[in-house]
């Protein structure tokens, strides 16, 4: 049984760069939607008790073509959005400390730069889909944007992502309509870097 993230926060708590009927919609209708569409596929095909991690980046022991697709779409909607909103805080912005912080400086160059590409391939990505910044277990970072629920786990390269930047329209429209970079700008003054730091340790455990 695959379950969705709690929220440590009220709806409105994201505002002004969140709006709370863009969080509720998006948690309660879209997210429950993919969870209990998750569930129901991965029950029928049988792995309804693995990891998510685990499913997501072995889906092709998904035999059968419909729960495969459907397992695709819904769980990675199911894990990106439990990976979103656990990094979301009215509490966020700023930037990291300690290792990540030195990780983002080696790749990157520096947090301005890290930002600066991890919003474009954001903003750039056509129609529905994810930015990504992504660890692997030797500690390495990894910048890349997916289309619809997809994310890096699926490309079996072993990286995890341990930040999504959804660019759904879902995500902004009734805040920022067709002004997507504003909306990505915005987002960075949620994010919660401990939480992504966090993410990052986990990322480098994972045997
Ligand atoms: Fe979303």
């Amino acid at each position: 049984m695959f379950t969705q993230v709690k929220l440590n926060y009220n709806y409105n708590a994201y505002e002004p760069y969140v709006d709370a009927l863009t969080m509720e919609t998006h948690y309660s209708k879209h997210h429950a939607a993919y969870t209990k569409n998750l569930n129901d596929a991965a029950v029928k095909a049988g792995v309804g008790d693995m990891p998510i991690e685990d499913l997501l980046s072995s889906l092709d022991k998904v035999k059968d073509d419909a729960l495969r697709k459907a397992i695709r779409n819904n769980g990675g909607g199911f894990y990106n959005h439990n990976l979103y909103f656990s990094t979301m805080s009215p509490n966020g912005g700023g930037e990291p400390v300690g290792k990540l912080f030195e990780a983002i400086k080696k790749h990157f160059g520096s947090f301005e730069e890290f930002k600066d590409s991890l919003s474009q391939l954001s903003i750039s990505q056509f129609g529905s889909g994810w930015g990504w910044l992504s660890a692997n277990a030797a500690g390495e970072l990894s910048l890349s944007s997916t289309a619809n629920q997809d994310n890096p786990l699926m490309d079996g390269k072993g990286f995890v992502p341990i930040l999504g930047v959804d660019v759904w329209e879902h995500a902004y429209y009734l805040k920022y309509k067709n002004l997507r970079a504003d909306y990505v700008k915005t987002f960075f003054n949620l994010v919660d870097w401990n939480v992504v730091s966090a993410n990052y340790e986990k990322a480098q455990n994972k045997k």
